[in-house]
């Protein structure tokens, strides 16, 4: 694969952990300038003390749509969009509060809504749309429901954009299990167990990268000829 993205630039929400910034950090190299986009403004001065002028930062919550249009308003130009953006919370369904729903629907549905809606009217015929939804709308697991919700929901919204959007490209890559920061809300002396038990059982024998989850998406910006497509990269989960 080829990819050059010297002077394009590319808007990454989520682009400050775990998959995002693992696309920012190739995006860069690859000659991008790259908006950060995140709600921890900690996080993300880490990823500008790391990458510098490379990157634009902005602290915004993707599900508040005025914030979204704000930074919108900055950029006169995105070649491609991605977002990774995911606040998930694992509960039995009856246990999930609304506050806990919101924050799903938020930072994986209404976010890349709003991402769309405000960043689509800059990008060039040339552009592209990447989301990340997830295994989980494939393979139902307790505790997943609004995860399931969302990730199905990117699927419809995806293949649908493809269309309206044209010839503007919009594509999803369905992460399976990946070690990043998402997990670690386990316990640090669970985490790698809980990790390498789930990695045993698939036919790859191991969870994924952060790398090669990033890798993904910028196949998909790469390959001019792939639009509506749910690239599923999940360590053989849902054979
Ligand atoms: N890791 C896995 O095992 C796995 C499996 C299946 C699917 N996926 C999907 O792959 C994508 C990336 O996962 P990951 O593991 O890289 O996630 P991650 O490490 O948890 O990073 C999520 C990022 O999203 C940002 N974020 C969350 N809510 C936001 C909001 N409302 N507005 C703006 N930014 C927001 C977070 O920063 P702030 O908290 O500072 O906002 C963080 O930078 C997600 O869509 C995830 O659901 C991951």
């Amino acid at each position: 694969m080829s990819l050059n993205l010297e002077n394009k630039v590319i808007l990454v929400a989520g682009g400050s952990s775990g998959i995002g910034i693992a696309l920012v950090k190739q995006a860069v190299s690859l000659g991008a300038h790259v908006h950060v986009v995140g709600r921890s403004t900690e996080k993300l001065a880490l990823v500008q003390a790391s990458l510098g002028s490379s990157i634009t930062t902005h602290c915004a919550d993707i599900g508040i749509e005025c914030e979204v249009e704000e930074i919108a308003r900055t950029i006169p130009v995105v070649d491609h969009l991605v977002t990774t953006a995911a606040a998930l919370v694992f509960k039995p369904f009856l246990e999930t509060s609304r506050a806990d729903i919101d924050s799903m629907l938020g930072s994986k549905l209404i976010g890349p809504i709003n991402l769309v809606k405000h960043l689509a009217p800059r990008m060039p015929h040339s552009g592209s749309i990447t989301f990340y939804s997830g295994l989980a709308a494939y393979k139902a697991n307790a505790g997943a429901s609004i995860v399931a919700a969302v990730n199905g929901a990117l699927d419809g919204l995806t293949r649908t954009l493809a269309i309206e959007l044209a010839p503007i490209r919009v594509n999803v890559v369905s992460p399976g299990v990946v070690d990043s920061p998402t997990w670690d809300f386990l316990p640090a002396d669970t985490r790698s167990g809980a990790l390498g038990s789930i990695g045993d059982a698939l036919p790859v024998g191991r969870v994924g990268t952060t790398t090669e989850l990033a890798n993904a998406g910028l196949f998909l910006i790469a390959n001019g000829f792939a639009t509506g497509t749910v690239l599923q990269i999940d360590g053989g989960a849902n054979a």
